[in-house]
C-alpha cells in the first residue's frame, strides 16, 4: 500500500519557506564577503563528482527549511520504498527498480518472490557473451563478414540514453566499430542513416520495452527491408526463405520486455535480451537497451558505468538529508520553481562530448515531473516539472546566455566541467582545454557577481550606455567538475538526475514513473489516418484547423 502523497503547502516547512521567499534579496557578493568559508560549507563530493552549491540563491534559513520540507513530505521513506520494490509507480501498478539494474550480483532485491538482481545479472551475462563476439568478430553478418556499424533502433527511452552515453564516451570506443542511431518515423532519418552502409557488415538493435512503438517498429521494417534488398540485389544472398531468415538472424537483434512480440517480428528470441516492467524507459540505459554501448565500449567500460551509477545510489540511500547532492540538488530547484518563479533549468556542459546530455535529461525530468496531477488522482497543489534545456558551453555562451546574465527572467543552472580533457590539444603553447575551463569558471563567477554600474563606469563606459552594460548577478549556478568523463562518472551523473527527479517528483507528490501525457497524441496520430488519405467522410469529422491543415497537405503533395 503507498502512503499517500503528502500536501507540500500543508508542512510547517513550506509556511516558512513562503515567509522566507517574501522580499527575499539574495547577495552572493555579500554571502561570499561575510563567510570566506561558504564555498567550502556547501561543496560535497559524491562519487567523483565534486559538487559546488555555493552560487545557489540559498542561506543556511532556506537550506534548513527545504531539508524539514524533504523530512515533512516523507522523501526517505518513499526513496526505501523505491529501492525496495514497492509499487510506487501506482498509475501502472510496478515496483520502480532501475537502482537494481546497477546492484552487484551479491545483493539481493525481492520482487513478488523472485531476486530481480539475478536476473539482471544473468541478462548482463547475455548482453556481454553477444557483444564480446560481435567486437571480437566471433559474430559475423550473414556473408561471414565483421560487423562494424551497429544501428540501434528506438525512441525516447530506448534512444536517448544508448546515443547520449556512446557519443560520451566516444574516446572509448572499440576501433573498427561504429554506432549509428535511428529514432525519427521521419523517412529521413532511416534514409541518411543507412546512407554510406554497407549491409553486409551491419548489425540492427531494435530496441523498445513494449515493442509497440509505431516508430521503432516502422523504422525496424525500414532497415529490414533495406537489408535484405541489398544483400538480394549485390548476390550475397538469394531470395528464398532460409536465406532471409538467416540474413535476419545475422543482422538483427533485440532489447525488449516483449519477447513475444521480439519472435512475432522474426527476431530468434536467442538474439533477443530482455528486461522488465519494473524499468522505465527513461531509466533504461542500464539495462539491456544500453547493449549498442557495451558493443561499442565492451563489457568491463560497461560494468564500471553501473558501478558508477551504483555509488550515487548508495550516497542518495545512505546520507543524511542535509549532506544528500541529489536531495539538496532537487530541493533547490523546488526552492526556484515554487518559491522564485523560476520557469526552467539549464544544463550547461563544458565538454563536447556531453552534447546529448541536455536533451536525455529532458526525458529523464520532463516525462517524469511534468504532471498536473499527483500519485492518488488529486490534483498537485503547486507549479511542478520546470523545462530542463541546455547546450554544451561555451556555444551556448554565443548564442542565449545574454538572457541569463541579463534577461528579466530567473533561469538557475548546472555547469558541468572535467579537470582532463578527453582530447588534449594546444594551440601553440596554449592548452586549450584551459580555455575552456576558463570560460566554466568566469560564466558562474559572472552569474554570481555581476558587475555594478560603478565598475562598469571605472572602465570608462559612457554614462549613457552603462545601463546596458551593467550584470544584476545572483543568478544561481550549481558547478559540478569531476576528474575526468569516464564510464563511471557518466553513470554518477546520470544516476544524480535521476534522484534530483525523484526527490522533486516527491515534494509534488507526484508518481514520476508513468507517462501519460504522451498516449493522447499517439491515438490521434493512428485515428487520423483515414483523413490523411483523404477521406471525406473523416477529414468531415476534424475540427476546423485540423481540417484545414490536412487539406493543405494533399492539396501540396506532389506524391
Ligand atoms: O511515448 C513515450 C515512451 O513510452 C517513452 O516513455 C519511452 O521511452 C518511449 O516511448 C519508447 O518506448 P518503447 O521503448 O516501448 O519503444
Amino acid at each position: 500500500m503507498v502512503a499517500a502523497p503528502v500536501d507540500p503547502r500543508s508542512t510547517a516547512a513550506w509556511a516558512t519557506l513562503t515567509r522566507l521567499a517574501d522580499g527575499f534579496t539574495p547577495d552572493l557578493r555579500r554571502w561570499f564577503a561575510e563567510e570566506p568559508e561558504r564555498a567550502a560549507r556547501l561543496t560535497l563530493d559524491v562519487g567523483d563528482l565534486h559538487v559546488d552549491l555555493s552560487k545557489n540563491l540559498l542561506d543556511d534559513a532556506v537550506l534548513a527549511a527545504l531539508v524539514e520540507l524533504a523530512g515533512e513530505v516523507g522523501l526517505e521513506a518513499r526513496r526505501d520504498a523505491m529501492f525496495r520494490g514497492d509499487h510506487i509507480n501506482v498509475t501502472e501498478d510496478r515496483a520502480v527498480l532501475h537502482t537494481a539494474l546497477r546492484q552487484p550480483p551479491d545483493v539481493e532485491v525481492e520482487v513478488e518472490g523472485q531476486d530481480v538482481v539475478d536476473d539482471v545479472h544473468d541478462v548482463l551475462r547475455k548482453v556481454y557473451a553477444f557483444a564480446d563476439d560481435v567486437r571480437s568478430g566471433r559474430w559475423t553478418g550473414v556473408t561471414g563478414q565483421r560487423i562494424s556499424t551497429v544501428v540501434n533502433i528506438g525512441i525516447g527511452g530506448s534512444d536517448l540514453g544508448p546515443v547520449m552515453a556512446y557519443e560520451a564516451l566516444a574516446p572509448y570506443v572499440q576501433d573498427g566499430i561504429e554506432c549509428r542511431f535511428i529514432s525519427n518515423i521521419d523517412p529521413t532519418d532511416a534514409a541518411s542513416t543507412l546512407t554510406g552502409l554497407d549491409p553486409a557488415t551491419t548489425l540492427f538493435i531494435v530496441s523498445s520495452k513494449t515493442f509497440g512503438t509505431l516508430e521503432t517498429l516502422t523504422n525496424a521494417r525500414l532497415c529490414r527491408a533495406w537489408l535484405l534488398d541489398s544483400l538480394r540485389s549485390s548476390g550475397a544472398i538469394g531470395r528464398g526463405e532460409d536465406d532471409t531468415a538467416a540474413a535476419v538472424a545475422k543482422h538483427f537483434v533485440a532489447v525488449s520486455t516483449a519477447l513475444d512480440k521480439v519472435a512475432e517480428f522474426g527476431i530468434d528470441p536467442d538474439n533477443a535480451f530482455g528486461f522488465w516492467d519494473w524499468v522505465g524507459g527513461r531509466y533504461s540505459v542500464d539495462s539491456a537497451i544500453g547493449t549498442s554501448l557495451v558493443v561499442a565500449i565492451g563489457p568491463e567500460r560497461f560494468d564500471e558505468f553501473l558501478a558508477g551509477f551504483h555509488a550515487v545510489d548508495e550516497h542518495f540511500l545512505r546520507t543524511p538529508l542535509d549532506r544528500n547532492v541529489p536531495v539538496l540538488m532537487g530541493l533547490l530547484n523546488v526552492w526556484y520553481t515554487n518559491f522564485l518563479d523560476a520557469q526552467t533549468h539549464a544544463v550547461l556542459p563544458y565538454s563536447q562530448l556531453l552534447h546529448r546530455f541536455p536533451a536525455y535529461l529532458q526525458q529523464l525530468t520532463m516525462e517524469s515531473n511534468g504532471k498536473s496531477v499527483r500519485w492518488d488522482g488529486s490534483p498537485v497543489t503547486t507549479d511542478t516539472g520546470e523545462v530542463f534545456w541546455g547546450e554544451p558551453g561555451t556555444n551556448g555562451q554565443h548564442a542565449f546566455y545574454q538572457l541569463i546574465h541579463q534577461g528579466t527572467r530567473l533561469v538557475p543552472a548546472d555547469f558541468i566541467a572535467f579537470a582532463d580533457p578527453a582530447y588534449p590539444l594546444a594551440d601553440g603553447d596554449k592548452d586549450v582545454h584551459e580555455l575552456l575551463l576558463a570560460n566554466f569558471f568566469a560564466q558562474t563567477k559572472a552569474l554570481a557577481f555581476g558587475k555594478t554600474a560603478d565598475e562598469v563606469r571605472a572602465e570608462g563606459t559612457p554614462e549613457a550606455i552603462v545601463p546596458a552594460r551593467v550584470f544584476p548577478g545572483n543568478r544561481p549556478t550549481t558547478s559540478i567538475m569531476a576528474p575526468a568523463l569516464t564510464p563511471s562518472v557518466l553513470g554518477q551523473l546520470i544516476a544524480l538526475y535521476e534522484h534530483i527527479t525523484f526527490t522533486q517528483g516527491v515534494v509534488w507528490g507526484i508518481d514520476s514513473f508513468d507517462q501519460w501525457g504522451v498516449e493522447l497524441g499517439k491515438q490521434l496520430a493512428l485515428q487520423l489516418a483515414p483523413a490523411i488519405d483523404g477521406e471525406e467522410s473523416a477529414l468531415a469529422d476534424q475540427d476546423g484547423s485540423t481540417r484545414a491543415l490536412i487539406r493543405y497537405y494533399l492539396e501540396h503533395r506532389t506524391r
